[in-house]
């Protein structure tokens, strides 16, 4: 099995004060949590805040987005090398960049590309919409966005996967574990296994939507769920800690 991995996504949330603040208390209550790896993704200006106040405990850093050019006339853009030595992890592909940002899949793509080339851990995000799902379009939506995201890369060592469902994210209505399963143990396994057989089993895939320390077991309890990606509860440092702390107790059993 993978190893469990919980991601805290802050969005564009918290100041410089908050986010370190925030930061060193989830790693001074990260020290008593063992079996899963936590990942703090600040906005870019707190990154160095955060990577101080993480520092001496396990506890890594992503990026919630980057451009795929190596440097240039982006402006307001963040390339891959300047988040090498920052964080570890980058988030790509966010439903939120999609809709809001005009991501593709074509886009996510080369920039997944980057991050393997620069040795930072993508966390490739996948999620059908409320009328894609309406539309009995999610399992193949889900499975057209895996393998477009993942288009010409040989070798998945290192990548994660997450699932988030668009109509789950910030509503408070996560979707429910069966719901979940059927689209992570089903259309993203199943895709991963296709394109690069025991490859597959390696990749941590992780559920995001409205979790909660209230509904991460219910997920966590399933052979494929590995880990969450956490939104809104993880600007709250104690939540984020006991979402953390139930997934590493459920799948040490
Ligand atoms: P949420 O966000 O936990 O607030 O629903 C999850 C995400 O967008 O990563």
């Amino acid at each position: 099995m993978p190893i469990p991995v919980v991601v805290g996504n802050w969005k564009m949330n918290t100041d410089l004060p908050v986010a370190t603040a925030l930061a060193t208390d989830v790693a001074n209550g990260s020290v008593g949590i063992s079996g899963v790896e936590l990942v703090l993704c600040p906005p870019f200006i707190s990154l160095s805040a955060v990577q101080s106040a993480v520092a001496g405990t396990s506890v890594k850093i992503g990026a919630q987005n980057m451009h795929s050019a190596e440097s240039g006339a982006y402006t307001g853009e963040i390339a891959a090398p300047m988040l090498q030595g920052l964080c570890q992890y980058v988030l790509l592909g966010h439903s939120e960049r999609r809709q809001l940002f005009g991501e593709t899949d074509e886009s996510v793509n080369a920039k997944i590309k980057v991050a393997f080339e620069s040795s930072l851990i993508p966390v490739l995000c996948v999620g059908e919409t409320l009328e894609q799902r309406e539309a009995g379009l999610a399992l193949s939506t889900v499975s057209n966005q895996v393998k477009a995201g993942l288009s010409d890369i040989d070798d998945i060592t290192g990548v994660v996967l997450a699932y988030e469902p668009v109509w789950a994210i910030g509503t408070g209505q996560a979707a429910t574990p069966e719901i979940a399963v059927e689209v992570m143990g089903g259309a993203i396994l199943d895709t991963l296994k296709l394109l690069y057989h025991a490859g597959a089993d390696q990749v941590p895939i992780l559920y995001g939507g409205s979790v909660t320390s209230e509904n991460i077991a219910s997920f966590a309890g399933q052979d494929c769920i590995h880990g969450a990606l956490v939104g809104g509860a993880a600007l709250q440092a104690g939540q984020f800690l006991e979402i953390a702390r139930l997934i590493a107790e459920v799948k040490a059993e």
